[in-house]
């Protein structure tokens, strides 16, 4: 198994799991320092091409975003996004991974959905293609985002997912908006980790869009926190040169090629 991937697994029950999104090199080489686990999400549709879906991603964007993290990614694991339509059934799936881990050199792959997707799952594992799962909120086929776990049946049905995909042998799985005693129930139910996002500290690990922790984004999400507001700082910093080079203090004799 991969060592990445046993130190996440080893983590469960011990101490939490850290994890973040990023979709290039410069913010991915800050959050490997960090981050047991970056995530290159297809998010990136919506929070860098203002896409109305994360339908609308393609293998090939991803791709290109990947190719951009693994340059800053050494020491946590990076898991590869699978978008919308392109693991619909076991051999698409597979000849689709197989594509993304040659191309971008990514650990794992991750895939949305529960007991439909289970066929797929086992077809990448037995490929020895390390599969994270994800339950709760799915972006890529949900029509309504609210929070999940509100009625018996959805709750009996997420928990049934669950097991049904650690069974298949996902290494870990992504709770999405679940209700905060069902992400409980999930988490000590499972030997694997799950890791939260708008699903309480109950989870063994929690993941964030960095746009959204950093102010980049203007997500107004009730599960974010913003820990800094660095569109302000980028934007004072843009404001301090537009008006240096206006007044011809920007650029100096420093900063310029002299004989
Ligand atoms: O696409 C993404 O960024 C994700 C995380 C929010 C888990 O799936």
């Amino acid at each position: 198994m991969n060592k990445k991937i046993k130190k996440i697994l080893n983590k469960k029950n011990k101490s939490k799991i850290v994890c973040l999104t990023a979709y290039s090199k410069n913010i991915a080489e800050i959050l490997d320092k960090h981050c047991d686990l970056v995530l290159v999400g297809d998010s990136l549709g919506s929070v860098l091409y203002n896409f109305k879906s994360t339908k609308e991603v393609t293998l090939q964007t991803m791709i290109n975003h990947s190719k951009s993290v693994r340059l800053g990614v050494n020491k946590s694991l990076m898991v590869f996004d699978m978008p919308y339509n392109t693991y619909r059934n076991p051999q698409e799936a597979l000849r689709n991974a197989k594509m993304v881990i040659k191309e971008t050199k990514c650990d794992a792959v991750k895939l949305e959905g529960g007991k439909k997707i289970i066929p797929i799952v086992k077809k990448l594992v037995q490929n020895k293609i390390p599969v994270m799962g994800h339950v709760g909120i799915l972006p890529q086929t949900d029509k309504k985002f609210t929070f999940k776990g509100k009625k018996q049946q959805e709750s009996d049905r997420i928990l049934n997912d669950t097991k049904l995909l650690e069974n298949a042998g996902v290494f870990s799985i992504v709770l999405e908006c679940i209700e905060t005693k069902l992400s409980k129930k999930i988490t000590n139910n499972l030997l694997i980790p799950t890791i939260g996002i708008g699903s309480s500290a109950n989870c063994d690990g929690q993941v964030l869009v960095i746009d959204d922790l950093i102010g980049l984004s203007k997500s107004k999400f009730k599960f974010v926190k913003k820990y800094i507001d660095i569109s302000r700082i980028i934007e004072n910093a843009v404001k301090r040169y537009k008006s240096e080079v206006i007044k011809k203090r920007f650029p100096t004799r420093k900063h310029s090629f002299n004989t």
